[in-house]
């Protein structure tokens, strides 16, 4: 069956407690003019960007209550959401960023409704989903801001500053796990004048760390697999060990810890042990990206500020949620893409629409799901 939309009806939904927004009035314009789609959406959906229901009428959408929206289009849109009771039809398609290999528990309902599902952040990372890879975006903007919120809640400076009384010393800032959001981390810091060290099990990551201008940590032993599509792996006992040495004398001298190591649909891995943040100087700060799933602090908790011997630990793996301008327009542009390649698609095996589907019409299309899942 082809995925395209013509003559479907598109309803958008706010996401409760994300002032994010996935379409904005300029992309749906697009999708309107170019696609033929009518679209709805649920009254105050960009209040929180200051955006007024007028813009969305008049790039062309429709303001209707959310039981409405429910009732009459066949796709929902929106970040995330949840549901009351009675409120989901039969046979409804879903689009929206679920992080599903985490939290798998929450797709029942989907499946009691024979819905089809397609969650974006199981995009393949690959040059073809390139402008739908909603996982990059907003993890660009997660380093960035991470590195941001330290600063300011940081006792110090993080640039060198020579004064008639006296130097003041560069801050050093350490960065675990280079990925998308590590690698804006350590350029934002770099870019505030602080000295930065990072480290990542992928060695890969090296080459961009030192392109930086920081540092890269290695530790000798880490096995890659070809397989993971580019993501890190769990290790060996022996390298965890010697990682753990490693790890805990770098943080213990810097200023700044900025945490975003994981593995995908995964517990993240443990880097920054209790003992750790109590060998750091009082004053310290750490903000643990990887919160959500579990956190590669010991001691942090998702969306929380915690204080330790004197170091603050902030646990968050949605500080894109704190720029919602500039997220949703991120997004924005990513769910054009991902709607826009839906309708052209007409191929029922399209590679980025069956990675990125985990039902379709309530039954389990994602190997994980069917894996797990699945009544043996
Ligand atoms: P992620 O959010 O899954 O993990 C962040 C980083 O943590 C990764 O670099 C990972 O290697 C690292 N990590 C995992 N376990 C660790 C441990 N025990 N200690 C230290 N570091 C650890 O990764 P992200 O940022 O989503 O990127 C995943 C991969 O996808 C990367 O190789 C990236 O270059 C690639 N990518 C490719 C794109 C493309 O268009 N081709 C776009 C975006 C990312």
């Amino acid at each position: 069956m082809s995925e395209q939309l013509r003559s479907k009806t598109i309803g958008i939904l706010k996401t409760p407690n994300d002032p994010r927004v996935c379409l904005l009035p300029k992309e749906i314009k697009r999708l309107i003019s170019e696609f033929d789609l009518k679209i709805l959406f649920e009254p105050d959906l960009g209040s929180s960007l200051q955006i007024k229901d007028e813009e969305y009428v008049q790039a062309g959408a429709t303001c209707l209550p959310r039981e409405t929206i429910f009732k009459d289009a066949n796709t929902i849109v929106s970040i995330n959401h949840t549901f009351s009771e009675g409120e989901m039809k039969k046979g409804c398609k879903f689009i929206g960023i679920f992080n599903p290999l985490f939290h798998d528990s929450k797709f029942a309902i989907y499946k009691d409704h024979a819905a089809t599902v397609y969650s974006l952040d199981l995009l393949p990372r690959t040059t073809l989903a390139q402008s739908m890879d909603v996982l990059s975006s907003m993890a660009s903007l997660a380093g960035y801001r991470a590195v941001i919120i330290a600063s300011e809640l940081y006792n110090g400076i993080l640039p060198m500053l020579t004064t008639a009384a006296g130097t003041l010393r560069p801050a050093k800032v350490l960065v675990l796990g280079a990925g998308v959001a590590g690698l804006q981390a350590i350029a934002t810091a770099r870019r505030l004048g602080a000295i930065v060290e990072a480290f990542d099990v992928r060695k890969s990551a090296g080459e961009e760390v030192r392109s930086l201008g920081a540092t890269f940590i290695e530790v000798e032993g880490y096995t890659e697999s070809a397989s993971a599509g580019g993501y890190a792996v769990e290790q060996s006992k022996e390298y965890q060990e010697k990682q753990k040495e490693l790890i805990h004398e770098h943080i213990a001298s810097a200023n700044i810890v900025i945490s975003t190591a994981n593995i995908p649909g995964r517990k993240a891995p443990l880097l920054i042990e209790t003992r750790s943040v109590e060998a750091m100087k009082a004053g310290s700060i750490i903000v643990d990206l990887a919160a959500e799933q579990g956190g590669n602090c010991e001691l942090s908790k998702n969306g929380e500020y915690i204080k330790h011997n004197g170091v603050t630990i902030l646990g968050n793996s949605s500080l894109s949620a704190d720029i919602p301008a500039a997220a949703s327009q991120l997004l924005s542009n990513n769910y054009f893409s991902f709607l826009k390649y839906m309708e052209k698609s007409d191929n029922p095996d399209d590679p980025l629409l069956s990675a990125s589907k985990i039902l379709d019409n309530g039954e389990w299309k994602h190997p994980h799901f069917i894996q797990k899942l699945q009544p043996a």
